[in-house]
């Protein structure tokens, strides 16, 4: 979906949480929802501070965070508490940050792995994950090439040289993200054309976006015209 608006886009996004959160809340009791950091958070998480969800009932987590502590201004959770979590009262017994902070990134992975299949189980099926998109196809922090993409047995890892900076961040693997019954990819600038373009145009891309979205059950992907401008025309 094209949509220059990018209010339009965070009145889509908070439209399918109200509708699939509350679908999970009738079926299974609770709900999940995982979050991203950057641009696709500042642009679709104000929107959630005013929508109709049960919090109480839904559990919060990141695709990743940057290793800084919890008020940094680069924190991904700072950014959500800051435009949605407080503004809406989330209760804290729904929030599960992951651990930034921390100095040993590798232990504060593992217990984030034991809190996250407490609440989710293992692997866990996230109701609605949002996901950002690096100009060179990173979702999370999963980057192209990168070794943690072979990752067969965790759920949270520790990465230590990410491209972008910080390098210290602590990040959701593959077989974690890819279980999402319902995906929303969010990407928005020229600079993420080739990357979304490659992502849905070859089915073979090796792309950590284009892996992300062949395993979705379901998913949406939100673009600008920019982030779109590589797409063919009927497509977009
Ligand atoms: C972060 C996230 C990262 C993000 C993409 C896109 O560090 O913010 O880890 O995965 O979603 O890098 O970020 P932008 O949307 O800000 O370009």
């Amino acid at each position: 979906m094209v949509v220059d608006d990018l209010a339009a886009l965070g009145e889509l996004f908070a439209a399918r949480c109200e509708q699939d959160l509350e679908h999970a809340i009738a079926e299974r009791g609770t709900a999940s929802l995982v979050v991203t950091g950057g641009s696709a958070a500042e642009a679709l998480l104000p929107r959630l501070a005013n929508a109709d969800v049960d919090w109480p009932r839904t559990h919060v987590f990141w695709s990743d965070e940057r290793a800084v502590p919890p008020d940094d201004a680069e924190s991904s959770y700072r950014l959500a508490r800051e435009l949605w979590l407080d503004p809406a009262r989330v209760p804290a017994a729904s929030v599960h940050r992951m651990p930034g902070e921390a100095a040993d990134l590798a232990a504060a992975a593992a217990a984030h792995e034991r809190e996250l299949i407490a609440v989710c189980g293992d692997p866990p099926r996230f109701d609605v994950m949002l996901l950002g998109v690096g100009p060179d196809g990173h979702v999370a922090s999963l980057f192209p090439g990168h070794p943690l993409l072979a990752e067969q047995y965790k759920l949270v890892a520790a990465v230590e040289d990410s491209p972008k900076p910080p390098p210290r961040r602590l990040t959701l693997t593959l077989r974690a993200l890819i279980g999402a019954r319902f995906l929303v990819v969010a990407a928005f600038g020229a600079a993420k054309a080739a990357a979304i373009a490659e992502a849905l145009g070859d089915p073979a891309s090796r792309l950590p976006v284009a892996q992300v979205l062949r395993a979705a059950e379901r998913s949406l992907v939100l673009l600008d015209a920019d982030a779109a401008g590589r797409l063919p025309g009927p497509a977009r």
